[in-house]
């Protein structure tokens, strides 16, 4: 796909157009909504200053709309933000036919996905993600939310936008420690999803230009794949979770223990090689394919460690993502690249010697 072709995937029941001159098919898509009930759009304050700008330039009707800025970052993830939004749609008389412009990350994404959803039980939404998370993961599949009680994506609905329009473009301004994390869900879709997305990962740098492009779409095509085939995650739409279950619980340690530095994509890398260590252990996933994810991971990631003394909170923090099965832990792993499975009893044992696994990655 070139850099400049439009590229409308369909299989869901919403449109996700992917390019770099998204804004004819967009303001076509929005036109209608500004005699049916007005367009809003919501940013945070770097999206406001980055982003809004170019799409002010490129698509005049929406130069005066009005626009809510909130400040970036996951602890605008809550209820008081999703009071700000609510009040300010109430305010500028926003109503069910409005539509509301979700520009910006997951945050934004996950933040205006859940706000429009309830408000007055649902206004239609279209995300225009601006990060790379964003772009490759979060502004498809429907999951909208916010954190509650220090429990990431604790309330939250399933709500599909109206349409995603991804613009590769927007990253021109992502700072480089957000394309790195970002980067970490391009090589979790790839592990999962292998053959030729995979060998372009360990092939190609992220940093590269245009190099980007070819994996957003193979990674939002992947997803879309995925979430078509499970909407609801009941069942297969778990494979999503690789790296994530042991990848969350890190994060929620870094951050309780106020340790800076650490990105989301930080947390899934390393996630990844306890989760694919787990993969060779009991999921039958070869050790030339274990190495091979190794490589590629710690060629983009310094791996963080876990201490001993940080394994039983770790382990209950797990058991707060609901995984928890008595003394077994439940994953989803992989049998080998591309094939992934879900579903899978991890005994306390195993989990505790990939955390050995990790730390003494960071010795070598
Ligand atoms: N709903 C889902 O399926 C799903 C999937 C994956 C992640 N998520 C959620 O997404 C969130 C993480 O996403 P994120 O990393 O995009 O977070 P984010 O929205 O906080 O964006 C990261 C940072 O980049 C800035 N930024 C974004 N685009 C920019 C641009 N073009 N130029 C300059 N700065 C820009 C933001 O202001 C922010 O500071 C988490 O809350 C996670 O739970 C949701």
């Amino acid at each position: 796909v070139e850099r400049d072709e439009t590229l409308i995937l369909n299989s869901l029941t919403y449109p996700v157009y992917i390019g770099n001159s998204l804004w004819k098919p967009l303001g076509d898509f929005i036109k209608p909504y500004f005699t049916s009930g007005g367009v809003y759009i919501l940013t945070d304050h770097n999206t406001h200053k980055s982003c809004f700008p170019v799409i002010a330039v490129n698509i005049e009707a929406l130069a005066g709309v009005p626009v809510f800025s909130i400040i970036p970052g996951e602890q605008s993830k809550e209820t008081s933000s999703v009071e700000m939004i609510w009040n300010w749609l109430m305010e500028e008389g926003a109503g069910k036919n409005s539509l509301l412009i979700n520009l910006g990350g997951g945050v934004v994404s996950d933040l205006g996905g859940f706000a429009a959803a309830t408000y007055k039980r649902g206004m239609p939404f279209i995300n225009l993600p601006t990060s790379l998370i964003g772009q490759a993961d979060a502004a498809i599949g429907g999951k909208t939310g916010i954190n509650f009680s220090g429990i990431k994506n604790q309330a939250g609905v399933f709500a599909n936008p109206e349409a995603v329009f991804i613009n590769p473009g927007f990253l021109g301004t992502l700072p480089a420690d957000h394309i790195r994390s970002g980067f970490a869900e391009i090589i979790k879709s790839a592990i999962l999803s292998g053959n030729s997305f995979w060998d372009h990962v360990r092939n190609t740098s992220p940093y590269l230009d245009g190099a980007l492009n070819d994996m957003i779409i193979n990674s939002v095509e992947f997803k879309i794949s995925v979430v078509a085939s499970d909407p609801y995650e009941n069942s297969f739409r778990k494979v999503l979770n690789f790296g994530h279950t042991i990848g969350h619980a890190i994060e929620a340690l870094y951050n309780r223990n106020g340790m800076p530095g650490l990105f989301h994509g930080d947390a899934v890398a390393a996630g990844m090689v306890c989760e694919a260590f787990i993969s060779n252990e009991v999921a039958g996933l070869s050790k030339m394919e274990f190495n091979d994810i190794v490589a590629v991971i710690t060629k983009h990631f310094q791996i963080k460690t876990v201490d001993d003394q940080n394994v039983e909170e770790l382990l209950l923090m797990m058991g707060h993502d609901k995984k928890r099965i008595g003394n077994d832990f439940s994953f989803s792993l992989i049998n080998a690249i591309g094939n992934p499975v879900f579903d899978v009893k991890v005994d306390k044992q195993v989990i505790f010697n990939s955390f050995r696994y990790i730390n003494q990655i960071k010795k070598l």
